[in-house]
């Protein structure tokens, strides 16, 4: 596996992969792995000749008060299990690798106490970014201002840079999910997305980087936010349809279960995220919600046939 830092190194290795009619999967990241990362890199293993899994934890996502500076970090670590299950390429771009026009603006740091997260709060230069719209200020959206436009300028550029024929995502980040294949629509970007389901501990808890900053207790209560979401769902297969009442009985569950404060629980249609009040078709269900300092999110698709 190479480990390359330029983005001018991955476009000459690409090049060069592409002279042999290689076709390249990507698996975007920020990093500190865990088994859903692993499942995103071992399906573009399978089906792609070549895998290139990026590894950056984009400023422009997090908002001043969020966790950017002590987001889990761990190269080595990430490198060895990178490798281990095949990828090829993991791209490690510097901040100014990626924002060259953040240079010299590191520790002007507002808040965050390392990088300025110039994407969502005043920095001393201009810069093109990408707006994805309304469907980046529902859900997530709502309580993390400007974040999706963060996450969709790091991802088109990062696709600019690797040009891949399919982006791997995960279907734990379903806002995400939804988001980026918009822009990948919209934006006519020449990318298949393929998603993978949410990797789940044995006791039903999302993977997540985050769960690291749990303490031992809300590690254990953190379980009811899967155990809620699956109960909604076994009440919808049994013919609930008001969707006002899935997101009560959720939060009663929740709110029962452990010290958590709920920062949004929705029932929306899975394709365009617009709140369902009578359930039918495709919905998610979605969730964000606080333990300590940890904001952890979770989500289920239920297809409901007819009325
Ligand atoms: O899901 C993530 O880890 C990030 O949002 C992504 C897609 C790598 C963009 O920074």
């Amino acid at each position: 596996m190479k480990i390359i830092k330029t983005k001018k190194g991955v476009q000459k290795e690409i090049a060069r992969l592409r002279r042999q009619g290689r076709s390249i999967g990507f698996v975007p990241t920020m990093g500190y792995f865990h088994e859903g990362h692993l499942s995103l890199m071992r399906q573009s293993v399978r089906e792609n000749d070549v895998t290139v899994v990026s590894l950056f934890v984009n400023p422009t996502q997090f908002g001043p008060k969020e966790d950017l500076a002590r987001y889990p970090r761990d190269l080595g670590r990430d490198s060895r299990m990178a490798r281990e299950v095949g990828v090829d390429i993991l791209f490690v771009p510097s901040i100014e690798e990626m924002y060259p026009e953040f240079e010299g603006t590191r520790d002007k740091g507002q808040g965050t106490g390392k990088a300025c997260a110039f994407g969502r709060v005043p920095c001393p230069m201009s810069r093109v970014t990408v707006k994805v719209g309304p469907i980046g200020d529902v859900l997530c959206g709502a309580s993390r201002p400007g974040h999706f436009d963060g996450v969709a300028t790091v991802v088109v550029k990062l696709l600019n840079i690797v040009t891949p024929d399919v982006m791997y995502l995960g279907e734990k980040d379903a806002q995400q999910v939804v988001v980026l294949k918009k822009v990948v629509k919209d934006m006519d970007l020449p990318v298949r997305i393929r998603t993978c389901p949410i990797f789940r501990e044995p006791d039903g808890l999302a993977m997540s980087s985050r769960n690291v900053y749990l303490s031992p207790t809300e590690r254990e209560e953190a379980v009811v936010l899967s155990r809620a979401l699956r109960e909604a769902a076994s009440r919808i297969r049994s013919g609930e349809r008001d969707g006002q009442r899935i997101i009560s009985e959720i939060k009663k569950l929740i709110l029962e279960g452990a010290h958590a404060s709920i920062d949004y629980v929705s029932v929306v249609d899975a394709v365009g995220l617009s709140p369902v009040r009578r359930i039918s078709g495709n919905v998610l269900i979605a969730l964000a919600a606080r333990f300590g300092k940890t904001r952890l999110i979770d989500n289920i698709t239920v297809k409901v046939h007819g009325q």
